[in-house]
């Protein structure tokens, strides 16, 4: 019982200064779509974002032919047609798999200590860590509860996931030749699951120093400015 035990990965977009690896995001998408989505969706995710320059930055041209990989039921038409850009990733509900568009963000892999959270101030709330820690937590034991498979991993909170392994190492293969052992694999699409949970983290990250470099020069005039009118009376 209770909480799981996670990993603390190093991921290119930790720190004041970290930013999304393209080239990571766009492998991560490819495990996601080979494998995860299977049984997950990303309803909330528009297919046009996986063009942002911040994020996958994938050609328009790649956007728009990996868009049209799925249909979408469109109202209008009173029928089924290829996705557009504009359009979102579907849901996928069948097995009863929670939407992973939000998942990087509603889960915490870093706690404490004694309800502190001062883990979470050092480390970061840890979503994607979590996730590549669940990916990577199977022990390998199984057991039948009310008829429900039940798999042991030593991340799930309680320990046992109703969720098969979903990745063993090798599961897709990269142009490039990229490792895709299961180590790399899970850091990957965890890594893409934040991006799509929380697209403009780049942006945010950016206009906060922008804010603090602003705020600092504010102050020294401030000080100065302070200095001058007061210095006849003193
Ligand atoms: C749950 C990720 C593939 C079925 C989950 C959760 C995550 C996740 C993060 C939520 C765990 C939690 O509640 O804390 C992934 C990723 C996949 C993948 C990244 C691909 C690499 C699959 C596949 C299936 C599946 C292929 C079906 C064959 C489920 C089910 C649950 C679940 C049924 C609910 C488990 C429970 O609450 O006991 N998955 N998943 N997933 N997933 Fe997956």
């Amino acid at each position: 019982g209770g909480e799981g035990h996670i990993e603390d990965f190093d991921f290119s977009f930790e720190g004041p200064f970290g930013t999304y690896d393209q080239n990571q995001l766009q492998r991560g998408l490819k495990i996601y779509t080979e494998v995860c989505a299977g049984c997950h969706g990303l309803k909330q995710v528009p297919l046009r974002t996986l063009s942002s320059e911040d994020g996958l930055g994938l050609p328009e041209d790649q956007m728009r032919a990996y868009a049209e990989t799925y249909e979408v039921f469109d109202a209008e038409l009173d029928d089924y047609r290829p996705a557009r850009p504009t359009d979102h990733f579907p849901a996928n509900t069948g097995v009863g798999a929670p939407d992973l568009s939000l998942m990087a963000k509603a889960r915490a892999g870093f706690h404490g200590p004694y309800g502190t959270g001062i883990n979470q101030f050092l480390k970061g709330i840890g979503g994607p860590e979590y996730i590549a820690s669940l990916l990577l937590g199977y022990t390998g034991e199984e057991k039948t509860e009310a008829g429900v498979t039940l798999y042991e991993n030593t991340a799930f909170p309680g320990g046992w996931i109703s969720m098969a392994p979903p990745l063993y190492g090798e599961d897709v293969d990269f142009d490039d030749g990229h490792d895709n052992d299961l180590h790399h694999e899970a850091m990957d699409v965890a890594a893409f699951l934040m991006w799509a949970a929380e697209p403009k983290m780049m942006a945010r990250k950016e206009a906060g120093f922008t804010a603090v470099l602003f705020l600092t020069v504010l102050s020294v005039l401030l000080y100065v400015t302070n200095k001058r009118i007061w210095a006849p009376l003193k």
